[in-house]
């Protein structure tokens, strides 16, 4: 039995390329004996759909880039252009605007799998990380993209974002004129976050996108047991629970991608603004520095992001102020070592800190510690058992409150703001927040089920 370390040994011009070029044991290596657990269900389509998604937006980035103007007098005019004009343009245009709401609708579901099956934690940490960085990647490419159009929406979306770094304290306003080049959005902000867009981003994004893949082979795929396949091996040190992914996965995912096609392709066709979720509808009025929408909301992406930034209100930073003190005074009676003192210290300064700055500053800080959050899962989780299969019943009822808070935090980021509207933004932040502050205590607690010794399949 052939393993991808042996050597290869090729005739005719596959031989010629292999005896310069490592291209048969590569593709043994990484597709035709990389054996995958065989009981991959529905969540383990989206990373491929994934990677099509990734390729979709650069291939029909690369067409609109063709048309498209990055100055500011002729932006709105050339997406115009490209819509009416260029012939298949349209096409191409509402492939890659489905496509980044597809983009995010396919990670999510993607990082929901992770998060079921535990596939972040040992030896996958890597894995996570560089996944979470491709996550803070997308959301900078999706709001760099968002003002190449240059609509209203484009221009005052990023004027409230990079105002935002304003409220930094001492360096903030430097930092917001830094990064817009000028005192307010302009041709200036337009072309550097053109050139963000379309190449230094993407670039950023496949080195990632490699990376997290080569770190997945290295250690092998999780599956929905949360159980490792490497550990029970025959003979020749094939995973016994393991099947190649070509030709066992392709086609699997072959069919998955299909599916999804149909899907995008009913958008694209029948709704591609999707009720203004895709495509704001003020967004197709031109960009005037004169006139502020009546509101400026995110993409529906981003709106959970947001709605915790809105919900940051002076009474939330207060809250949040006690709950540090409490914290606090936990770690004194708890914690040991250095640990005891340190992390009250800690607290006392953050808790000045805060007493000097303005809610605006926290509200960005928790935004950014949201995402920042996702990067601690695989020391945060303490549970003996990584998949929800075999997690005590409180477990899958924390984990539902947590999607429950963070839809309901998306869902409020595309509303107006309200007091009713700010005070569930604030309890779901919360929850947000303790989910995963809460973790370390909360994850090895309970009965669990022993996971089986081989994987559950079932053939269809
Ligand atoms: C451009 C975006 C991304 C692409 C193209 C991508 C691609 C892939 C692919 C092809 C796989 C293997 C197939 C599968 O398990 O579904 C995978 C696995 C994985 N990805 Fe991603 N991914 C992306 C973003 C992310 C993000 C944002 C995260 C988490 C923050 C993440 C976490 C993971 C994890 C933990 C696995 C291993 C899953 C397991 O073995 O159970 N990925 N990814």
């Amino acid at each position: 039995m052939a393993t991808a370390d042996k050597e290869v040994e090729t005739t005719g011009l596959t031989g010629w390329i292999d005896r310069r070029f490592p291209m048969t044991s590569t593709w043994k290596k990484h597709v035709s004996e990389y054996y995958a657990p065989k009981n991959f269900n529905f969540w383990y389509f989206f990373g491929s759909l994934a990677l099509l998604v990734l390729v979709n937006q650069i291939v029909t980035g690369i067409f609109l880039t063709m048309n498209y103007k990055p100055d500011a007098t002729l932006a709105f005019a050339s997406v115009e252009y490209i819509m009416r004009e260029v012939p298949w343009g349209w096409l191409i245009r509402y492939m890659h605007s489905t496509g980044a709401s597809m983009f995010f609708v396919v990670v999510y579901l993607h990082m929901f799998r992770g998060l079921m099956y535990g596939s972040y934690r040992k030896p996958r940490e890597l894995v996570w990380i560089f996944g979470c960085a491709i996550f803070l990647c997308l959301m900078a490419e999706a709001f760099f993209g968002y003002l190449l159009p240059w609509g209203q929406m484009s221009f005052w979306g990023a004027q409230v974002i990079v105002n935002l770094f304003s409220a930094i304290p001492f360096i903030g306003p430097d930092l917001s004129l830094w990064i817009r080049g000028d005192y307010v959005v302009s041709d200036v902000t337009l072309n550097r976050f053109f050139a963000f867009h379309v190449i230094a981003i993407p670039l950023v994004l496949i080195g990632l996108v490699i990376a997290h893949l080569v770190a997945l082979h290295e250690v092998g795929s999780n599956n929905p047991d949360g159980i490792e396949i490497k550990a029970k091996k025959d003979a020749n040190g094939i995973p016994l629970d393991g099947i190649p992914f070509h030709p066992y996965y392709s086609v699997h995912d072959f069919m998955g991608v299909c599916v999804f096609l149909l899907i995008f392709a009913a958008i694209i066709f029948f709704a591609p603004e999707m009720g203004g979720y895709f495509l704001e509808a003020n967004n197709f009025v031109p960009a005037n520095p004169l006139q502020t929408p009546p509101e400026i909301a995110p993409v529906w992406y981003f709106t959970a992001f947001y709605a915790m930034l809105r919900a940051t209100t002076d009474p939330f930073k207060i809250v949040l102020m006690i709950v540090i003190a409490a914290l606090a005074l936990l770690a004194l009676l708890r914690a040991r070592g250095k640990w005891r003192i340190g992390l009250p210290v800690l607290a006392v300064l953050v808790l000045i800190f805060m007493a000097l700055t303005e809610s605006k500053f926290w509200g960005v800080v928790v935004m950014g510690t949201a995402v920042v959050s996702l990067f601690f899962l695989p020391w945060l989780d303490r549970s003996p058992v990584k998949s929800i299969r075999y997690r005590p019943l409180f477990h899958k009822v924390f984990y539902a409150i947590f999607v429950f808070a963070f839809l309901m935090l998306g869902f409020l980021g595309t509303r107006p703001p309200s007091p009713a509207a700010t005070l569930i933004a604030q309890i779901c932040a919360l929850i947000y927040f303790a989910f995963f502050l809460g973790m370390p205590f909360w994850t090895p607690r309970g009965r669990f089920k022993v996971p089986p010794e081989r994987v559950h399949y079932k053939p269809h």
